[in-house]
């Protein structure tokens, strides 16, 4: 069934563990998500993200729809939300489309103006009951940016600002950068797990891991047992199905139905997401 990111992120704080969101981009991705989450008995966020959106034609409407009605269908509780929203058109979009939950992501603005943007787009999601959530610090590696050193300083979250963040937006959440990185193909991310417990200590609301896809499995492990609440993957999938796409074509290049070889594609996808969502048992613990 479609329940909400707010549920699902509140009932995972109340048994010490995290929700894990998955970037949906084509039907297949929402199909394996939902497959994945009912092979492993969990619950699961299905996020489509702004440049998944772009990729659509700049149309929410039809992959939401789709991505809804796969949700509804699922015997696993799974929500929809919206992902790393820079443009205010495509915020105000989620309302009309039945989105529960936006990551408005005003992380390249100064704080300053960072503080003011998130206030805003808060306050006009509280007002239609949408639950956001909002970036402090740089989490690197997204679409059309430089590279970015991941430890370099002021790249980081400071606890401290993260804090007064919070206090100023009324954000529901926040996503942190403490050592992953967007779009990493190699699982090689190492978190600072020192700076995860300040910041769960400093921040009122639950915390984000974005750029999931790169951090290794005991990585995330650590870091759902220091308080990450929302654990974002996204890369992994492509890397999955794009793979057993790939190997079926090598194997097969006559092929033309593309059911082909997305049947293979969805399913290695629906085993990593299963695969992560195993990682995340109650207390976040082996
Ligand atoms: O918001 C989406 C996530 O941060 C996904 O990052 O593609 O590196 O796993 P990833
Ligand atoms: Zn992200």
């Amino acid at each position: 069934p479609l329940v909400s990111t707010a549920e699902l992120v509140t009932d995972a704080q109340a048994a010490r563990s995290a929700v894990a969101a998955f970037n949906v981009i084509t039907l297949e991705h929402a199909e394996a998500i939902a497959a994945g989450a009912e092979r492993a008995g969990r619950p699961a966020i299905l996020q489509l993200s702004e440049n998944a959106v772009k990729f659509h034609g700049n149309r929410l409407a039809p992959i939401a729809a789709a991505t809804t009605a796969v949700a509804r269908s699922s015997t696993a509780r799974l929500a929809l939300h919206l992902d790393h929203v820079t443009e205010v058109d495509l915020l105000r979009a989620a309302h009309p489309e039945g989105i529960g939950s936006v990551m408005f992501d005003a992380s390249k603005l100064s704080y300053a103006e960072n503080v003011k943007a998130t206030a805003d787009a808060v306050r006009w999601g509280h007002e239609r009951g949408i639950w956001v959530e909002a970036e402090l610090g740089k989490v690197g590696g997204k679409e059309g940016e430089p590279p970015l050193d991941a430890h370099a300083p002021g790249v980081r979250t400071d606890p401290r600002e993260a804090a007064a963040y919070t206090a100023a937006t009324g954000v529901d959440a926040l996503a942190v950068a403490v050592g992953s990185a967007h779009a990493m193909t190699e699982r090689t991310a190492a978190l600072d797990h020192a700076l995860i417990t300040e910041l769960r200590d400093a921040v009122p609301v639950p915390l984000v891991l974005h750029g999931s896809s790169g951090v290794p499995d005991t990585e995330i492990r650590r870091a759902v047992a220091a308080g990450m609440v929302k654990i974002n993957v996204g890369t992994a999938l492509n890397t999955a199905f794009t793979g057993a796409a790939r190997a079926f074509l090598e194997a097969h290049p006559s092929t033309v139905d593309p059911r082909k070889y997305l049947a293979p594609a969805r399913e290695a996808m629906t085993g990593t997401v299963a695969h992560f969502l195993g990682l995340l048992g109650p207390l976040g613990l082996p």
